[in-house]
């Protein structure tokens, strides 16, 4: 195992759900086969994705308003995971019923627990007002990563791969990002901040900000790991009177397996000069950018696999962020082993 279990993930979004209709949203998180519906009361139910009679997916029947219908022989299970009918008898055995898992919807995110059971209760999933708060929008994609949790989060505490793999996001005249000015750590979770010497804008700046691209702007750049599930990103566009444009660029990351991650983006931004169609710029932007980081992290994670030969790659103090980041992942899953 790659990752800890005991974390709150996202498990899908609420577009996601809505869009499934009468039907369910099927998933493998954290190397579980899981089952999302909701239901008449605008809740959510996750149930195990395997029938409790048979190994058949509970996915490939059918829903009878908030029951499940197994597809193989109709065993039927309420959203508690209670098995409530059994075709060929009278009453079900008791006792049959299949895992449900916690969930909980915050903005776009619907968020599941899948780790020790009541261990959910200790403490709720991270807050990100950014995302519900009515002053910011956002826009969102979801994509499959054949990359481990692990490298995703190295990959985005470090952006001075910005130069070689994004150079167009650059601003004119900046040719290496300032050192890290601050590198906070705590127990669970690091963060950093960056500042960028003033300088105009880029192309991609100037179309989603609506600021006159021939001015120079300050910009402040900052990144958090803050939980294994969570990472965050911010990019605030200064002038001379304040922020011009702040971006929050979201990444909820869930393990689908050890090697394999799906990943959540959100792009949420507020600025007064704002044009209409920002949010489809944004999209596209962070599109491709997020395309050339999963070729990158895929090629990795295949070069693990192909090449198990110990190493020791060196760090440079750019990836100060990053290794924070592996010792708190690589404790928390050792510690979850031992106990
Ligand atoms: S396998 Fe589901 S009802 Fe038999």
């Amino acid at each position: 195992m790659s990752y800890p279990k005991d974390c709150w993930y996202v498990a899908a979004t609420r577009d996601e759900l809505d869009g499934a209709g009468d039907g369910f949203t099927a998933r493998r998180l954290l190397d579980t086969l899981v089952l999302l519906f909701r239901l008449a009361d605008g809740s959510v139910a996750a149930l195990e994705d395997r029938c409790a009679h048979r190994p058949y997916p509970l996915s490939a029947g059918h829903r009878e308003g908030d029951l499940v219908v197994c597809g193989y022989h109709g065993c039927t299970y309420d959203a508690t995971g209670r098995c409530v009918r059994v075709p060929s008898q009278d009453n079900p055995p008791s006792g049959a019923r299949v895992r449900t898992y916690p969930v909980v919807e915050h903005g776009p995110f619907v968020w599941i627990w899948i780790g020790t059971p009541g261990g959910e209760r200790l403490r709720p999933p991270p807050a990100t007002p950014w995302l519900h708060d009515g002053a910011w929008s956002s826009v969102g994609e979801r994509r499959d990563v054949a990359a481990d949790l692990l490298l995703l989060h190295e990959h985005y505490l470090d952006l001075t791969n910005v130069f070689a793999m994004h150079p167009e996001m650059v601003p004119p005249g900046i040719e290496a990002l300032p050192p890290l000015e601050e590198v906070e750590v705590s127990e669970l979770s690091v963060s950093y901040k960056r500042e960028l010497p003033k300088a105009p804008l880029a192309p991609w700046e100037a179309q989603v900000s609506g600021l006159d691209s021939d001015e120079s702007f300050g910009r402040t750049e900052t990144g958090a790991f803050v939980t294994p599930g969570l990472h965050k990103q911010t990019y605030t566009i200064s002038g001379s009177g304040g922020p011009e444009l702040e971006l929050v660029r979201t990444h909820a990351f869930t393990p689908r397996s050890s090697g394999a991650t799906h990943v959540f983006l959100q792009i949420s931004w507020r600025g007064a000069a704002v044009p209409p169609d920002a949010g489809e710029q944004l999209a596209a932007v962070f599109h491709e950018m997020a395309s050339r980081d999963s070729a990158v992290l895929e090629t990795m994670q295949r070069y693990l696999d192909e090449d198990t030969t110990p190493r020791r790659y060196f760090n440079v103090k750019a990836d100060r962020a990053a290794v924070r980041a592996r010792r708190i992942l690589t404790s928390m899953v050792e510690d979850e082993r031992g106990r």
